[in-house]
């Protein structure tokens, strides 16, 4: 009990007589999962909320202490060993021991807030059934064995140490093309940015270099991915990333994307009107919707209100209040009604997961062709926002003694031209938090002129840049790779090659 020990300036005794206090909004969910689930008394769903939360490797973000009722440690943590236990778990997952009574006052709130929520979604999955609530729980808590029965879906990734730094072979020779010496990016390197950017006509190989590097990436750091994928090509033999990353393959119109799309990591004000701008700046601006400036404020007033009021909130949530705020107004049915109405009309997401439950895990998120457009951007939209909220809900990723820092996640677009016409607010930042919270976010499209038109400059938040042969505006070439560089010369399996801000080269992948 070596955690406990470190807590004896506090003491257990004080422990069990100090009081606890839920957020407004935990206290609100503890009671409804109090009727449902049967319970006689309030420290039973608390506890359970607690120890849910203390199940998710992230810590929970801080809340605000407006909960009415208290509880005393020892009716909520018991006495004795029992009590000594909760505090170990509680000091283990914060990674030291308490300064002080108030900061653990603070960190118990914050997980049992965090664990009601996810304990609220999976009642709601249950459609408010004890008996398949509890079935729910015990599969999410299920031990990871290394070959279990369970299906991917059903088990988190581990959490992974501080990593020392991680060098990725670029291709299969990875060599530069006039010495021979050996290339090898160091994606985590001190200071430096783990995006990507892939450039190339159609049939150079960027799908099969970006998918290499994935593959190292994984092995070396054991970061879950989340992939778009709008040729379906990414579970192909000689890339199959869904076999490297073991993730879950899915096409959102044939199987909704088991995410609380909009959750938000704390209910304040200031929180849920970000999130309210955030989608007004992400749907306001879908190729086709065309939203002017008074249909933008709506939607966002709209949101604001849906997010408030409904928790988990979904897109037909929001087209909703939508459709009552243009009533209130006596405003006419427009496009982006209209907008709402056609991307609700699909389930596109069902809030099975909790954000970090769902990152945590691998996922391939198929976009054919035939899908619309509007459901194509929209997916991709919500799910880098829900992503970059989730990052930032992160403390930042450790480094070790050199400065490299951990990475957490990689996300791949491929062909990322298919939406970078479209200005995507979470993936703007989602490149910028990469950096502190151990992102990697490659995005490969057919030229640069497709990186060109950003107002964010994607391309100054990237670490490495790989040109294949194309036939690319020289302007948009010399802003990326410096004067002189001829994309259209290269020969098969050839690229130039920037990492961070070092000279530009020319590489042999294969
Ligand atoms: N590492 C490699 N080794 C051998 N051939 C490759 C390699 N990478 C790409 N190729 C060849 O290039 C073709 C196109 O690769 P792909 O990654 O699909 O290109 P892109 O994504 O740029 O359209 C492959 O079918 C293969 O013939
Ligand atoms: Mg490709």
């Amino acid at each position: 009990m070596d955690a406990a020990q470190q807590v004896a300036s506090l003491g257990l005794d004080e422990i069990a007589t100090l009081d606890f206090r839920a957020t407004a909004e935990a206290e609100q969910l503890g009671q409804e999962l109090k009727e449902a689930l049967g319970f006689g008394a309030h420290y039973q769903a608390a506890r359970l909320a607690i120890a849910r939360s203390l199940g998710v490797a992230a810590a929970p973000p801080e809340v605000a202490s407006d909960g009415r009722r208290a509880i005393m440690g020892k009716i909520l943590f018991g006495s004795g060993a029992e009590l000594a236990a909760w505090v170990s778990l509680l000091v283990e997952h914060a990674g030291r021991a308490p300064q002080d009574r108030q900061e653990l006052q603070g960190w118990v709130r914050a997980h049992w807030a965090r664990g009601m929520r996810l304990l609220h979604s999976v009642l709601q999955e249950a459609g408010g059934e004890a008996g398949r609530f509890w079935r729910l729980i015990g599969k999410a808590a299920l031990p990871q064995g290394p070959a279990g029965d369970a299906p991917a879906a059903d088990r988190p990734e581990p959490a992974r140490p501080a990593q020392g730094p991680v060098a990725l072979r670029l291709g299969p020779v990875s060599e530069d093309l006039a010495t021979g010496e050996a290339i090898r990016w160091v994606a985590n390197a001190p200071g430096g940015n783990a995006n990507a950017a892939f450039m190339g006509a159609s049939g150079t190989g960027k799908t099969r270099c970006v998918t290499g590097i994935l593959r190292e990436l994984r092995a070396a750091a054991g970061v879950p991915l989340l992939a778009f994928d709008f040729k379906g090509d990414l579970t192909d033999g000689p890339t199959a990333l869904d076999k490297a990353f073991d993730a879950t393959v899915l096409n959102p119109v044939q199987q909704p994307i088991p995410l609380d799309v909009l959750a938000l990591a704390d209910p304040s004000p200031t929180t849920i009107t970000l999130a309210a701008q955030r989608l007004r700046d992400s749907l306001g601006t879908l190729k086709g919707a065309g939203f002017g400036v008074n249909q933008k404020e709506l939607l966002a007033e709209a949101a604001e209100r849906a997010l408030r009021q409904h928790r988990p909130c979904g897109l037909p949530d929001i087209r909703d209040s939508l459709v009552r705020l243009y009533e209130e107004r006596g405003r006419k049915e427009d496009g982006a009604v209209a907008t709402l109405r056609e991307l609700s009309r699909l389930p596109l997401f069902a809030p099975t997961l909790a954000p970090a439950a769902f990152f945590a895990r691998s996922w391939i998120i198929r976009l054919p062709a035939d899908l619309p457009d509007l459901v194509k951007v929209s997916v991709v939209t919500l799910l880098t926002d829900a992503l970059d909220r989730h990052a930032n809900s992160l403390p930042d990723a450790p480094t070790d003694a050199t400065g490299h820092r951990s990475l957490r996640y990689a996300v791949l677009i491929d062909e990322a031209h298919r939406i970078l016409g479209v200005r995507l607010p979470g993936l703007s930042g989602l490149l910028r938090v990469s950096r502190s919270k151990g992102g990697a976010v490659f995005l490969s499209s057919q030229s640069p002129d497709d990186f060109s038109g950003e107002e964010d400059e994607f391309l100054d938040q990237m670490g490495l840049v790989l040109a294949f042969r194309c036939n690319a505006d020289p302007g948009a070439v010399r802003r990326i790779l410096g004067p002189g560089r001829d994309l259209a010369a290269l020969g098969r399996g050839e690229a130039w090659l920037r990492i961070g801000g070092e000279r530009t080269r020319q590489l042999r992948v294969w």
